[in-house]
């Protein structure tokens, strides 16, 4: 798809991925709706960014913060990508720890709301937008990218109701992709590995992180996840297909099972499953 006279919502917009991509959406002449409950930031992104960018205050969950960002949207171009990048760390012990403790249910319904429900609702309500456009030469009337984490291939301990959350953003791709392909919309995801976040600012997490990465030995850059968003937005024959990007990065069964191999006591996840 051109990029030219188009517009988008990132929801998630004001944190690391997220933020990335509405800067790097703004420099290729995209309109960026910032929609994400961090009114601080994604006021202050907007207001850096000048005119070709808005801020709106809310959550992918509630249908008129989803409604104002597409509003808000239509205003800067014809609307034409959606994008989620959400996310909070929920922490989590494992299922049942050694002294008896028991995961909460909770967890998993708060996994399954925020990055589950928040991208449906974002994907469902784009769509019907993106179906009154004039499609492209090849057909198109919009893009859906979502956010899964390689967690949902290889999840580690201690992060079951986060890789069961990212799984079926994987799941819901392909299904998605078909209910939508006769309005001339794609859908696809990315799942990330390990990147330089806000959420990932430890040093020893960022050590630990790298640990399974192949090749570069270290982790993903915002940037790069920005670079993929732009290809899966220009290149209509990616669809109903998520994208690992991860260094080639495979996750050995728990954060930091490289101590475990070096001799060190296993330690439970510092990180509350943030890959
Ligand atoms: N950083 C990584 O290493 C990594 C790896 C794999 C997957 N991911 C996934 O990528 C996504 C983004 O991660 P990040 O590292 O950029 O996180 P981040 O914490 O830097 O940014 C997330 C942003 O989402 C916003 N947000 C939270 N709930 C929201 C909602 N309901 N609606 C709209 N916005 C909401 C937050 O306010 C925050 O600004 C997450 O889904 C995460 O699971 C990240």
């Amino acid at each position: 798809m051109q990029l030219e006279g188009r517009s988008a919502v990132v929801a998630g917009g004001a944190g690391g991925l997220g933020g990335a991509t509405v800067r790097h959406l703004t420099e290729l002449g995209v309109g960026v709706v910032v929609l994400d409950p961090a009114a601080e930031r994604a006021e202050a992104l907007a207001a850096e960014l000048g005119g070709h960018v808005a801020a709106v205050a809310g959550d992918s969950n509630h249908d008129d913060a989803v409604a104002a960002a597409i509003t808000a949207a239509q205003s800067l171009g014809t609307f034409s990508v959606c994008l989620s990048a959400t996310g909070v760390v929920i922490r989590s012990p494992r299922l049942v720890e050694r002294d008896g403790t028991v995961m909460p249910k909770h967890v998993l319904a708060d996994n399954l709301t925020l990055h589950v429900s928040g991208p449906f609702n974002l994907a469902r309500l784009s769509a019907a937008a993106f179906a009154q456009n004039e499609p492209d030469e090849d057909g198109q009337r919009g893009v859906i990218v979502n956010t899964a984490s390689i967690s949902a291939f290889d999840g580690q301990a201690t992060m079951a109701p986060y890789a069961a959350a990212k799984g079926a953003v994987v799941s819901m791709t392909l299904p998605m992709a078909r209910d939508l392909a006769p309005l001339g919309i794609r859908v696809c995801a990315i799942a990330p590995g390990g990147f330089l976040t806000p959420r990932v600012s430890s040093p020893q997490v960022q050590a630990l992180l790298v640990e399974d990465v192949l090749f570069p030995k270290r982790l993903g850059q915002p940037h790069e996840y920005a670079l993929l968003v732009e290809a899966i937005v220009r290149n209509p024959y990616l669809n109903g297909e998520v994208v690992r990007l991860d260094g080639a990065a495979r996750l050995g069964p728990s954060m930091g099972h490289g101590a475990s191999r070096r001799g060190a006591a296993d330690r439970a996840d510092p990180t509350g499953g943030v890959a």
